[in-house]
């Protein structure tokens, strides 16, 4: 190896440190709440006004500011416009930069993944490591606080786009009028029913049903549509896998979504023949997954590659493997999904990019 080589190499690392420390720093900061707080106050603040503004300890933010100026996500201002030094040092998160970490950021809300990596990280250290020896998998209950970050997720993927632009290009726009007349819709592997509210509140004449083994994701989907009075929405705690086997759910339904939930399934073929199980003749099914290559050459230049196979590697696959399931993890691809589908036996399969989500494909197929 040439020097220049160890160099970069060595730099790219120091990079590497860098970033996953300001991942961890980006991640407290979401949490907390301090960017939406900048965002609201607009302008250069200093670090006790900030911290009095959050209601957080001065020194904890003083100390977090200094990752978050070296790591150029906040402004650091140290003299007023005309160059004077100023009394107090002042710190302002550019718009731009708060478009992409508050909650107010709808789709473009990127503050709510850097959250993904320090959630996985205490059970990658101790459960994922360990399972590299033996291979059985980990259940989905061993992830802690896993749904409430799935249905922060949720909330952000789904709240400005799935009925302003997902739904309306299903079918031709033919579906939106299918729902506005009354349909029976299923979302599988639900978490807490996020996308199953929007839809039941925007299209009152349709029934909504959602399906998800997590019994704890199930009672606070209830509660919630409970409290927003929805009357034409119902949950089922079922595992997927079961579902073919259940002549009470056979053609129940017209239309049947699965959001981000087939591939961490540790029986998805067993899963996608029970939703052509539950479809009625001629019904449809949405499946939105990450989309990738099925052989890892393809996914080389893929702009998240090492994000993505890290958060399949520390919870998709995992999961996937427990119950001696087919750990497919989350960069299945698109062919493996395409022949998935096939051998589940769905007779016609059109894989369909959408411009307002890059990351994921919709696989939309007739019964
Ligand atoms: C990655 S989460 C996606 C949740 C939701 N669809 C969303 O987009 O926010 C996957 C969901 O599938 C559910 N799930 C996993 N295996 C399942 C199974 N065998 N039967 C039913 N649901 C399952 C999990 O409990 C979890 O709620």
């Amino acid at each position: 190896m040439t020097q220049d080589k160890q160099a970069d190499f060595s730099r790219r690392l120091t990079d590497i440190l860098n970033h996953g420390a300001l991942n961890l720093a980006l991640a407290i900061g979401y949490q907390l709440k301090i960017f939406d707080v900048m965002a609201e106050l607009g302008r250069p603040v200093t670090s006790r006004d900030l911290a009095r503004a959050a209601g957080l300890h001065p020194r904890y933010v003083e100390e977090w500011l200094g990752v978050m100026c070296t790591g150029r996500i906040v402004e650091i201002h140290c003299t007023d416009s005309s160059g004077d030094a100023l009394k107090e040092t002042q710190y302002f998160l550019p718009e731009a930069h708060a478009a992409h970490l508050t909650r107010e950021a709808g789709n473009g809300n990127m503050g709510v993944y850097t959250q993904e990596i320090p959630l996985l990280t205490q059970i990658a250290m101790a459960r994922v490591l360990e399972d590299f020896s033996v291979g059985d998998g980990i259940g989905f209950s061993a992830y802690p606080r896993f749904q409430a970050f799935m249905s922060q997720l949720s909330h952000a993927k789904h709240r400005q786009v799935l009925i302003a632009h997902f739904l309306p290009q299903v079918d031709d726009g033919q579906l939106v009028t299918r729902l506005q007349k009354g349909i029976r819709v299923c979302d599988l592997g639900c978490g807490q029913g996020i996308a199953l509210q929007l839809m039941a509140r925007h299209y009152p004449a349709s029934a909504f049903v959602g399906i998800d083994n997590d019994a704890a994701a199930i009672d606070q989907a209830r509660q919630v549509t409970a409290d927003l009075g929805l009357s034409n929405l119902t949950f089922h705690e079922k595992d997927a896998a079961a579902i073919e086997n259940d002549p009470l759910l056979a053609k129940k339904f017209d239309y049947i979504t699965a959001f981000d939930a087939i591939h961490d399934q540790s029986h998805p073929l067993a899963a996608l023949r029970g939703v052509l199980h539950m479809l009625a003749p001629g019904g449809l099914f949405s499946m939105v997954d990450i989309d990738a290559a099925s052989h890892l050459a393809g996914n080389m230049d893929h702009p998240m590659g090492p994000f993505l196979y890290t958060v399949s590697l520390m919870h998709c696959m995992p999961v996937g493997l427990s119950d001696q399931g087919r750990g497919l993890g989350m960069m299945w691809g698109r062919d493996r999904a395409v022949s998935l589908l096939e051998q589940a036996g769905f007779r016609r399969i059109q894989v369909l990019e959408m411009a307002h989500d890059p990351f994921n494909v919709h696989y939309l197929s007739w019964k």
